[in-house]
Parts: C-alpha cells; sequence; structure tokens
C-alpha cells in the first residue's frame, strides 16, 4: 500500500509529465492551460488510494485511467464555467473568459474524448466494466448538469431533488474514481460497492462544502468568484435549507429574486441574501450537513473488510475534505 505522500508525489509527477497533442494550437494550448492550473486533483488520488489498497503495481494501466478522470473533470469544469458565466477557475481566468465560448466548448469536446483514450488503457480484464463505469458516470453528470440549470428557473426545489441533482453532477465522479482504482487493483465486487458508495457519500459532502464555500469561503483561496452561486440564483444546499427554515419566504424569494446585472447591484444582492442565510443559522447547518455526510462515507466502508490502517487512511481523506477552504 502506497502512503499519503507517495500517492501525491505520483499524482504530481503524471501531472507534471503529461502530454497532449500539440497542433492545433488554439485547440490545445486551453486544455494544457486547465490541466496546467492545477486543482485539487482529488479524483485521481482517490482512485490510486483505492488501487493501492489492493496492488502495489504502477503502470499506464492504473496511471491512464487515473489521469483520465482529472482530464474528465476539467472538460466538465470548462463547460459548467460557460454555463455558469464564471470569469474565475483555479485562481485563474476560465477558458471562456481568457480564449472565447467556441475556444471553451471544442476544447471541452477534445478533453472528454483524450479522457476516453486514457480510459481504454486499463488492463483487458477490466476494461469492459472500467468502460461502463466510466460512461455511465459521464452521462449521469450531464443529467445532473441539466438539473442543476433547470433548478435556476424554479423558485422552489426540495431537499430531496436537490440531492438528486448534486449526487448526478459530482458525487457519482468521486464515486466512480475510487470505484475504478478498486477495479483495477483487483478488489470483489463487495469491496467495489464499498468504494463507490464510500466516493458518493464523500462527493454529496463535497458538494455541500462547494456551496458553503461558494457563499461563505474566501476567493483568493477558493479559487472562485464568492457569491456565484446567488447572483446566478441556482439552488444551492444554503438556498433549499434557507427556504425549509425561514418563517418568511416571500423575504427571502424576492431577496434570491434581486436583479444582479451590475457589479453594484451583484454585491448588494449577494450581501442581502448572505444576510438572511447568517440570520437563518443555515452556514452552520451545512456545516453539519458536510459532517453528516462523512459519517455515511465511512459507514459505507466500516464493515467491508478493510484493515485498519485502510479504513483509517480512508478517514484521512474525508476528513481533509471537510476541513477544506477551496
Ligand atoms: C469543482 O471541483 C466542482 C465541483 C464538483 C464542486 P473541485 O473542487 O474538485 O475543483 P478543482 O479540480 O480542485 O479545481
Ligand atoms: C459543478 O458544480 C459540477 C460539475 C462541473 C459537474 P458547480 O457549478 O458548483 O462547480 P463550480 O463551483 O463552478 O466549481
Ligand atoms: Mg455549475
Ligand atoms: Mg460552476
Ligand atoms: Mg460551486
Amino acid at each position: 500500500m502506497m502512503t499519503e505522500t507517495q500517492i501525491n508525489e505520483l499524482v504530481k509527477q503524471l501531472f507534471d509529465g503529461i502530454e497532449f497533442t500539440r497542433e492545433p494550437a488554439g485547440l490545445y494550448d486551453p486544455l494544457r492551460y486547465m490541466i496546467a492550473i492545477g486543482g485539487k486533483r482529488i479524483r485521481p488520488r482517490l482512485c490510486l488510494t483505492a488501487y493501492s489498497f489492493f496492488s502495489d503495481q504502477i503502470d499506464e494501466g492504473i496511471l491512464a485511467p487515473a489521469s483520465a478522470l482529472e482530464v474528465f473533470h476539467s472538460f466538465t469544469l470548462m463547460h459548467d464555467d460557460i454555463m455558469d458565466r464564471s470569469p474565475l477557475r483555479r485562481g485563474m481566468p476560465t477558458v471562456w473568459k481568457k480564449w472565447n465560448e467556441d475556444t471553451a466548448i471544442l476544447s471541452g469536446d477534445v478533453m472528454l474524448i483524450d479522457a476516453y483514450q486514457r480510459i481504454a488503457k486499463a488492463p483487458r480484464a477490466v476494461l469492459d466494466r472500467v468502460l461502463a463505469l466510466f460512461s455511465r458516470t459521464a452521462a449521469q453528470v450531464c443529467d445532473g448538469q441539466q438539473f442543476d440549470m433547470e433548478f435556476e428557473g424554479v423558485p422552489e426545489v426540495s431537499m430531496e431533488d436537490y440531492a438528486r441533482m448534486i449526487g448526478l453532477k459530482t458525487a457519482v465522479l468521486l464515486a466512480c474514481s475510487a470505484a475504478m482504482g478498486a477495479l483495477i487493483g483487483g478488489a470483489s465486487e463487495a469491496e467495489c460497492a464499498a468504494l463507490y458508495q464510500y466516493g458518493y457519500e464523500l462527493g454529496m459532502a463535497f458538494q455541500v462544502a462547494d456551496d458553503y464555500l461558494d457563499a461563505f469561503g474566501d476567493e483568493k483561496v477558493f479559487g472562485k468568484p464568492i457569491g456565484g452561486d446567488i447572483v446566478n440564483g441556482k439552488k444551492s444546499w444554503l438556498t433549499v435549507r434557507a427556504l425549509e427554515k425561514t418563517p418568511d419566504k416571500a423575504a427571502f424569494l424576492s431577496a434570491f429574486a434581486l436583479p444582479a446585472d451590475t457589479p453594484e447591484q451583484k454585491a448588494a444582492k449577494i450581501a442581502a441574501v448572505k444576510d438572511i442565510y447568517l440570520r437563518l443559522g443555515v452556514d452552520a447547518d451545512a456545516k453539519a450537513e458536510i459532517v453528516r455526510f462523512t459519517q455515511r462515507a465511512m459507514d459505507a466502508v466500516s464493515g467491508a473488510g478493510f484493515s485498519p490502517l485502510k479504513l483509517e487512511t480512508l478517514h484521512r481523506f474525508a476528513e481533509r475534505l471537510v476541513g477544506r477552504a477551496k
């Protein structure tokens, strides 16, 4: 089994040395830019962590699929930033802002193809299952993104519908990352299923944390503009919980419907909505929800026969996500 430090070093080397097609530069430069500006690289780390529970052999059969998860994730972000009109990603201008929308669409498309080419390098013995898992997940992410967009246009979303939406847009990819590492490592079906569930619950915690940080994070650390979800009328965890909790739904909905065209209007709307969040205490509720999902992640693996060292590794991985500020 590899240590955390070894896995982090491996992931660093993997992306420092990653090669993409060079020409035409207008298509591949944005792709290189997205990968070079980095990010937390949680998905390949989770994949390699799960893999290392079952195998010590580090070769293309695992490294290529692990990198595919990050390339795929970065592709979804490139398109997500167009959809969310977001100017900043990983502390840098987004691709559609730095280049233009057409570039971000086509470079995103080619990243999805690149991800499939990397996935196809999984060992033959498990390739069918890896491809099926990845393709199902990729389609689910699109489903989730569509629900996310549709929810902008409705006044209220239930917690159940919200959970389904983030389960699709975010949690399934973490689930897939953990399960894919296990599958390639030679885990049993039960072990893969337990790690899938662990990744899923962790992904739920992760998206609630993302929603929390979108309103209450520090832009310099978070690397994305604070208040973007409020400006866009996103049904974030905070919004859904506020609507459940508020004694004055009309007041919340009118703050949430304030115009946000000019910078002044944006700032005023963000301040008004955050003020209600704070008065209702949904910020603290979100933190409790993150802890609850993290506990569920540990529950998913605690009865699956993993050694104390493996459980401790999974626990630490989860704890760092809960405490994240970016
Ligand atoms: C951002 O993902 C999108 C969500 C699913 C919340 P990350 O927070 O993993 O983004 P990077 O890759 O570290 O930039
Ligand atoms: C993104 O959700 C999920 C996917 C890209 C699939 P968000 O829209 O909240 O992600 P950020 O906040 O822009 O990273
Ligand atoms: Mg989005
Ligand atoms: Mg977004
Ligand atoms: Mg977000």
